[in-house]
């Protein structure tokens, strides 16, 4: 079992990107408490692709009782793998105090200063859970992708982290085909091609596609970006979809109509995607009627507070299958 331990902002969107995923790869999840969940697989490398989660690692086992830890530590191997990883150090959801009580329980020795491996405590749902050894997501591996760090950039255009979140959410496999239909300069293909995925993008802007493209290729990466129309998409067979939808003044390029644009958009995304696949969305309003009447199940929509003059819609949409 993996655990999975949130950052404290936006967690019902860092729990979908955890389900999403789970989903796709057909492992059990389970929602243990706001901040906590686990799911049943022990690929542990392959969630280190996510954009919200703070801590995550193996869970060697659970307990209503923390004095049954050292006994548990034994039984399940943890004691063994902390003898091999010395010094190691133990940190937690609940205390400092609570952090070093719990290093009683093992043989070996702590070092909080400069440990060799680390072990997260997560009290969730009324039980510890012992993750080790902890793996950190952390803010400065997206730094290199944020939007001041790339060679072409956009105001309209979202940080690598938060491009990685949406990106997760569409549950996108390595190797499969990525969509974005209002692709801008690339923040959100950067982050698909990054998982490894085969991505295309659209944008009815010439400048912008350019941007897309010569970003894409400063990181290394590939994908097709094409001028065109979000409302008549010319590939089909897409395992995921993510997109920020244009408001304001982006969305006037080809049309005034706004609520015509996302129809038709939304219509020519359905048609795009595979059965069974995630479809997510960002607005700056809740479009779900008009996802609805495309064809899309929408699962979810999450307020995404920016600033007092834009909060952000995220859909979670699927296309039945
Ligand atoms: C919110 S921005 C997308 C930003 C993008 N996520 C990024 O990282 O740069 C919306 C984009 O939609 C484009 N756009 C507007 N109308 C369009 C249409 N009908 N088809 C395709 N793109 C369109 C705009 O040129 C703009 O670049």
């Amino acid at each position: 079992m993996i655990g999975f331990y949130l950052l404290g902002r936006l967690t019902d969107l860092a729990r979908q990107e955890i389900v999403s995923l789970a989903t796709r790869r057909g492992e059990r999840y389970k929602i243990v408490a706001d901040r906590f969940v686990t799911v049943q697989g022990d690929d542990v490398r392959f969630y280190s692709r996510l954009a919200y989660t703070r801590v995550y690692g193996r869970v060697w086992f659970s307990t209503k009782r923390i004095s049954d830890a050292g006994r548990l530590a034994r039984e399940s191997g943890l004691q063994q793998f902390l003898l091999s990883n010395q010094p190691f150090a133990i940190r937690s959801n609940v205390s400092p105090e609570f952090d070093a009580r719990v290093g009683w329980y093992f043989d070996g020795e702590v070092n909080l200063k400069r440990p060799k491996t680390t072990i997260f405590v997560v009290r969730a749902g009324g039980r510890f859970y012992f993750i080790a050894p902890a793996l950190e997501i952390r803010a400065k591996d997206f730094a290199p992708r944020d939007t001041k760090n790339r060679p072409y950039h956009h105001p309209t255009s979202l940080n690598a982290r938060d491009a990685r979140l949406l990106v997760n959410i569409s549950g996108v496999l390595p190797g499969e085909r990525f969509l974005d239909p209002f692709c801008g300069v690339g923040g959100i293909l950067i982050e698909a091609a990054m998982v490894g995925a085969d991505v295309y993008g659209i944008d009815a802007v010439e400048d912008m596609v350019l941007g897309a493209s010569v970003n894409l290729q400063h990181y290394g990466l590939r994908g097709t970006v094409l001028r065109g129309d979000a409302r008549s998409i010319p590939w089909t067979g897409f395992d995921a979809i993510a997109t920020d939808v244009p408001y304001g003044r982006s969305s006037k390029v080809l049309t005034r109509d706004l609520r015509a644009l996302y129809r038709d958009a939304f219509e020519s995304m359905f048609s795009a995607l595979k059965r069974g696949r995630y479809c997510v969305v960002v607005a700056d309003r809740d479009v779900s009627p008009l996802l609805e009447m495309a064809g899309f199940y929408v699962d979810r929509v999450s307020n995404w507070y920016v600033h007092s003059k834009l909060t952000r819609r995220v859909h979670v949409c699927r296309k039945s299958g």
